[in-house]
């Protein structure tokens, strides 16, 4: 069985595309912010996922007493101290990294008028949205595209990333970025 801690701060909408996709496979989730009363955190009650409220200032104690193959943030709207960062931490970000680091990026590449926008899985370091990347999906921003429209086709892609990059950490499973990203465009 494997071991799987999932951060969040607000929506949960990854959270919840990773508990659905690994529900047939051996991984215990716990999910965990540092928000009290997000949706994250509802969403994992409602999945029935053992999750709890930890103050940002207890994270990297809690992350040196327990042991999990893979740490994940999604949607942690916290930057991690170097002594709760591991090599088996991993975060999901809405750009072709290493282009629109930080807050607000979708918004960023269509007011900026990028052509291509993206995303990105990339282990965590100490700065942010820096680690090495582990795999990314570029992203057409389309011509007369609204902003929401890019966003939601941004998430929806996320939730078909996301998984499948962790199952390939987890499991060591395939990892064929281009037919997921034809996948995605088709949903
Ligand atoms: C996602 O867009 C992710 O890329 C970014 O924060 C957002 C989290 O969304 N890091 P959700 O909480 O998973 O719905």
């Amino acid at each position: 069985m494997k071991k799987v801690a999932v951060f969040g701060s607000g929506n949960g909408s990854n959270f919840q595309a990773i508990v659905e996709y690994f529900r047939e496979k051996p991984v215990i989730f716990t999910a965990i912010s540092d928000k009290e009363s997000s949706y994250f955190l509802k969403r994992a009650k409602n999945l029935d996922i053992k999750n709890f409220y930890l103050p940002f200032e207890k994270t990297a104690e809690f992350l040196n007493n327990n042991d999990f193959d893979l740490i994940v943030l999604a949607g942690y709207m916290r930057i991690l101290p170097k002594s709760a960062i591991t090599s088996k931490m991993i975060n999901i970000h809405p750009s072709l990294l290493p282009e629109l680091k930080g807050l607000n990026a979708i918004r960023r590449a269509y007011q900026g008028n990028y052509k291509i926008t993206g995303i990105s899985v990339h282990y965590v370091n100490d700065e942010v949205d820096s680690g090495e990347i582990i795999a990314q999906i570029p992203v057409k921003i389309e011509e007369n595209e609204k902003l929401e429209e890019l966003e939601c086709r941004i998430h929806k892609l996320e939730h078909i990333l996301y998984p499948h990059v962790i199952d390939h950490l987890l499991f060591n499973t395939g990892l064929d970025i281009g037919s997921l990203f034809i996948e995605g465009e088709e949903n």
